[in-house]
């Protein structure tokens, strides 16, 4: 058994232990009843940003790197994900861990990448951390419009949407930090547009880069408009009581998987 396949293990046993607990923290109830418009999602223009292998590189942001054993690792881990959401239907994973500095960043767009180059879907990649958002730094450009442009300029979103030259990737990112973002990821206009998101194309995965899940209640505020969630542990970081509150928080929401990141274990051997 390799080494995520235990972590995937251990977090199932985790968290069937911490629904037994009778002080699991009940998930919010989901407010999608609430109404409100349709929102325009198609991006409108071709690829408008550069990337450069060396920042890429130095950002570990390696998915697309056709000879490497961290590519084949994400390659492994877009398998499992792909397997897993097959299986259930799912279109939209949220990406959270308890703390910050976990990998979520480093994980979601790692992921959003090897996921496009399968050929078989689209993916749009969300940067939902408004407040230390972070996809655009990965990737190495500045966004001129963001998320943020949406939700308080009514910014039309295909204008806030960028798109790379990876076939298929589109992201959704950031322009700059945003206060009060658990209030902003339950408002009507939020809750239209992951609706939106998750139910426009039948082919496209959309990947949430969350925030952590014990420093602020944004994941748990917008988990209801996801199908999945996959939690990021970090080796030799990340304390067992934490990723058990993780799991309390979490509640019934569909945890699909858990990724240890940073495990100096390799999880395979290349032919
Ligand atoms: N497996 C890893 N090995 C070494 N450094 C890593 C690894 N994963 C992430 N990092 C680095 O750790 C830092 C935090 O990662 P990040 O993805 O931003 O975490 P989060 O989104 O959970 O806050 C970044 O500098 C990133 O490059
Ligand atoms: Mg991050």
């Amino acid at each position: 058994m390799d080494r995520l396949e235990k972590a995937l293990q251990k977090a199932r046993s985790l968290r069937e232990a911490a629904l037994q607990d009778s002080a699991a923290v009940a998930v919010r109830e989901p407010v999608a009843s609430v109404p409100a418009p349709a929102v325009e999602i198609r991006p409108k223009r071709a690829a408008d940003v550069q990337l450069s292998d060396d920042v890429l590189e130095k950002n570990r942001i390696v998915a697309r790197q056709s000879r490497s054993g961290e590519a084949d690792i994400f390659r492994l881990l877009r398998t499992k994900l792909l397997q897993a959401m097959n299986r259930s239907n799912l279109r939209t994973i949220a990406i959270t861990s308890p703390t910050y500095g976990d990998g979520k960043t480093t994980i979601a767009v790692n992921l959003a990448m090897s996921l496009a180059l399968d050929v078989k879907q689209t993916v749009l990649l969300v940067d939902l951390d408004l407040r230390k958002p972070m996809v655009h730094n990965f990737l190495g450009f500045e966004p001129k419009v963001g998320l943020g442009d949406y939700i308080q300029n009514d910014t039309p979103v295909p204008d806030c949407m960028v798109k790379l030259p990876v076939d298929r990737l589109v992201v959704l990112p950031i322009r700059e930090p945003i206060e009060n973002s658990s209030e902003l990821l339950g408002t009507p206009k939020m809750i239209a547009l992951a609706n939106e998101l998750k139910t426009r194309y039948a082919d496209r995965i959309v990947i949430y880069d969350m925030p952590p899940l014990l420093a602020q209640d944004d994941v748990i505020t917008f988990l209801p408009n996801v199908d999945g969630v996959l939690l990021v542990a970090r080796d030799g970081v990340t304390r067992t009581d934490d990723l058990k509150n993780c799991l309390h928080s979490l509640g019934d929401s569909n945890v699909i998987g858990t990724v240890l990141n940073g495990s100096n274990e390799r999880q395979f051997n290349r032919a």
